[in-house]
């Protein structure tokens, strides 16, 4: 099938390219983001593949059905980008990779946890500044700390493994709780009682109606005071001039993301050059307490190649008209 790669990097064709040889997709790499200003491009291919930032709305859809799209191949999990009743309409399919790294993301958590509690990035700095000093890079154990899990599916259980070797107590919250996460220990309760009882809070759920702004000026309020927040989720699930309060107040001890509600419009590309608009970015960059990374938690050489194989595959079993597991279905 005729593929037009949107968004795509010179550090994925490679594992593209090398997972097409058993499939000989004619693949088309575009540097763009699909958005509907971009669709035009899409005119004549009968796939897309898109992913995390490119805007599949209704205006998209529209315009790439018109053009001949009949399939959306996500090469990431999450499909919040997607506007599923409005592919259903259009008579798209979509199709995701519903797992191709977890270890990956919680391993990256991880580091940021690492990162803000021992404050790497500054004592890194530091060191080659020859200044050896240790004023200022005060953190705790991690052993005996609690941490509250919030979603508790592939990622978080990866997680759930690493924090119980670290020999914290775990809390996790998921309405469908997961034996494995149990059986490693952790006591499942609700929101308000993980908030108020983790020195660390992770989330791992996605991004939908029910999760948008899940940590709000409200929730906040029930925080642990000094918890650290880590999100390698969606930038949906915080609101962040909210969190951004609840630091100036001290609520939010420590804040690790690696995504941001407005990051389409700043991660995966280099902006180095130029002056960036968004405000509230840059007031999170300037506190010390804060870790930002743009949305690399995926990024290894294991889920790149995953994500390749399985988005190939997808296509193909829709090209056979194969049932595809994979298929995101509009409710
Ligand atoms: P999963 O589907 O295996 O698990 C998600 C869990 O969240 C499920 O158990 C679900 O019941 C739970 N959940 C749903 N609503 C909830 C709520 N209100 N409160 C608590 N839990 C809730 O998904 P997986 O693979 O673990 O991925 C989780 C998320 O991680 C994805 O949706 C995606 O947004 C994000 N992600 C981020 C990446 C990155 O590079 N930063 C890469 C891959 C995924």
């Amino acid at each position: 099938m005729k593929v037009a790669i949107f968004s795509s990097k010179k550090y994925e064709r490679p594992f593209l390219n090398s997972a097409n040889e058993q499939h000989s997709h004619e693949l088309v790499f575009l540097e763009p983001r699909l958005t509907p200003t971009t669709s035009a491009l899409a005119a004549g291919f009968p796939a897309v593949c898109v992913f995390i930032n490119d805007d599949l709305g209704r205006d998209t859809l529209e315009a790439i059905a018109a053009g001949g799209t009949r399939l959306v191949a996500l090469r990431c999990a999450g499909f919040n980008n997607v506007d599923l009743e409005a592919a259903s309409e259009l008579g798209l399919t979509v199709v995701r990779v519903p797992a191709y790294s977890p270890y990956a993301v919680a391993e990256h958590a991880v580091g940021l946890i690492l990162m803000l509690n021992r404050k790497l990035s500054r004592a890194y700095n530091r060191v080659r500044d020859d200044n050896f000093s240790l004023e200022g890079l005060l953190g705790f154990d991690l052993h005996g700390s609690t941490v509250g899990i919030v979603g508790t599916g592939k990622i978080g259980l990866c997680f759930a493994h690493i924090m119980n070797g670290f020999g914290c107590h775990l809390l996790a919250c998921d309405p469908h709780e997961n034996s494995e996460v149990s059986a490693l220990g952790a006591t499942y309760v609700d929101l308000p009682q993980l908030l108020s009882q983790s020195d660390i809070v992770s989330l791992h759920c996605p991004l939908l109606p029910s999760t948008y702004h899940l940590i709000n000026a409200d929730t906040l309020q029930q925080l642990k005071r000094g918890a650290m927040l880590v999100n390698t989720s969606r930038g949906g699930l915080i609101d962040t001039p909210a969190a951004i309060a609840a630091i100036k107040s001290g609520t939010i001890g420590y804040l690790g993301i690696d995504v941001y509600e407005q990051e389409d419009e700043l991660f995966f590309e280099d902006r180095s050059d130029t002056i960036i608009q968004d405000d509230t970015f840059q007031l999170l960059q300037s506190f010390s307490n804060v870790v930002i990374t743009a949305h690399q938690a995926f990024f290894t050489r294991n889920a790149l190649e995953n994500i390749a194989s399985t988005t190939l595959a997808n296509i193909t079993d829709i090209e056979r008209g194969k049932p595809c597991l994979n298929q995101v279905q509009f409710a």
